[in-house]
């Protein structure tokens, strides 16, 4: 199906904009931080997920939007707080110099800290209680201390050498890759889902959650096993960010621990496994399935 991905950015960046401006009584130097990485060319996946994921489900992808705001701004400050250098050290992200870079590692955490909770603001003002209360669930899950955070505390662990827990195999790095990437896009479709039916008695429907969590577990691992491939691969350029810096660093990663065929094999594999999840969808998941096939071949 064919998928205007660049009028759905569009979209979410007019959102975006008009989100932060209306946060008035901001400093200037964090608002202009805030600003900065938000709106920085990112590649929106996660709100375009967002609004593919509501009208899979029966809504329209409009409803979304603010959820879909709400997810940016927490995968923004994932990134503003993964390049500081207590983090993965990074200067360089979106084809800009890191915010701690242009604004100083406080103003940087505080940018980050200000995001994240902008984000349920975001959606405690613009959802009837029910979907509000849903979606604020679905996204704390999955940043919280058992989703994103957990894996990027697993990650960094791991890089430290504090490994006794979590073995260098597949089932280790599957853990990891499934917390740190993986648990925002279940948030992202299960999002969707409450944006679409949040409001019917009883709330979403469970085995559309079911079809859609299952999904989201495999585009996570596609997504990070293709994150893992660029670092080897790809080039500044194209990704807008330092590459190599995974081996470098002792990373746990696909490339690092299957090589680069096999893991593009595995790649391959979560596809298949992902048009299975949305069979119960019949069809209405079909933009959602591009989406995949759009990250098999991304250079970005
Ligand atoms: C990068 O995410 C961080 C990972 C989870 C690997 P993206 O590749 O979606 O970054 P942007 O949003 O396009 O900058
Ligand atoms: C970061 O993973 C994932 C999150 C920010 C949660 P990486 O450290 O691999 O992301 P990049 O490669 O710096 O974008
Ligand atoms: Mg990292
Ligand atoms: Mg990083
Ligand atoms: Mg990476």
């Amino acid at each position: 199906m064919p998928l205007d991905l660049r009028a759905r950015q569009l979209l979410v960046e007019e959102s975006l904009r008009r989100q932060l401006d209306a946060e008035k009584d901001c400093p200037s130097t964090l608002a202009e931080a805030m600003g900065y990485s938000l709106l920085a060319p990112g590649k929106r996946m996660r709100p375009i997920l967002v609004m593919l994921s509501a009208q899979a489900c029966g809504g329209e992808e409009h409803q979304a939007l603010p959820a879909a705001c709400a997810i940016e701004m927490v995968h923004t400050y994932s990134l503003i707080h993964d390049d500081l250098p207590a983090m993965d050290d990074d200067d360089l992200r979106r084809g800009l110099p890191t915010c701690h870079k242009k604004f100083g590692e406080a103003t940087a955490i505080l940018a980050g800290d200000a995001l994240l909770t902008l984000a349920f603001q975001v959606l405690a003002s613009s959802y009837p209680p029910a979907t509000a209360c849903g979606c604020s669930l679905e996204l704390a899950r999955g940043a919280g201390a058992c989703g994103m955070v957990a894996g990027q505390a697993l990650d960094l662990a791991w890089e430290a050498g504090a490994t006794s827990a979590l073995p260098r195999n597949l089932e280790s790095l599957e853990r990891i890759h499934a917390q740190k990437t993986g648990a925002l896009f279940r948030a992202c479709l299960r999002m969707g889902t409450w944006v679409a039916q949040g409001e019917r008695p009883g709330g979403p429907d469970r085995g559309t959650l079911e079809a859609v969590d299952s999904f989201g577990r495999c585009l996570g691992m596609i997504f990070q096993i293709t994150d893992d491939l660029l670092d080897v691969e790809g080039t500044e350029e194209q990704t807008g960010k330092r590459v190599g810096k995974d081996a470098v660093r002792g990373k746990l990663t696909y490339p690092g621990l299957l090589g680069v065929a096999e893991s593009r094999q595995r790649a391959r594999d979560f596809h298949e496994r992902a048009r299975a999840a949305l069979a119960p969808l019949q069809g209405r998941g079909d933009g959602l399935i591009a989406i995949v096939e759009r990250l098999l071949e991304r250079s970005s």
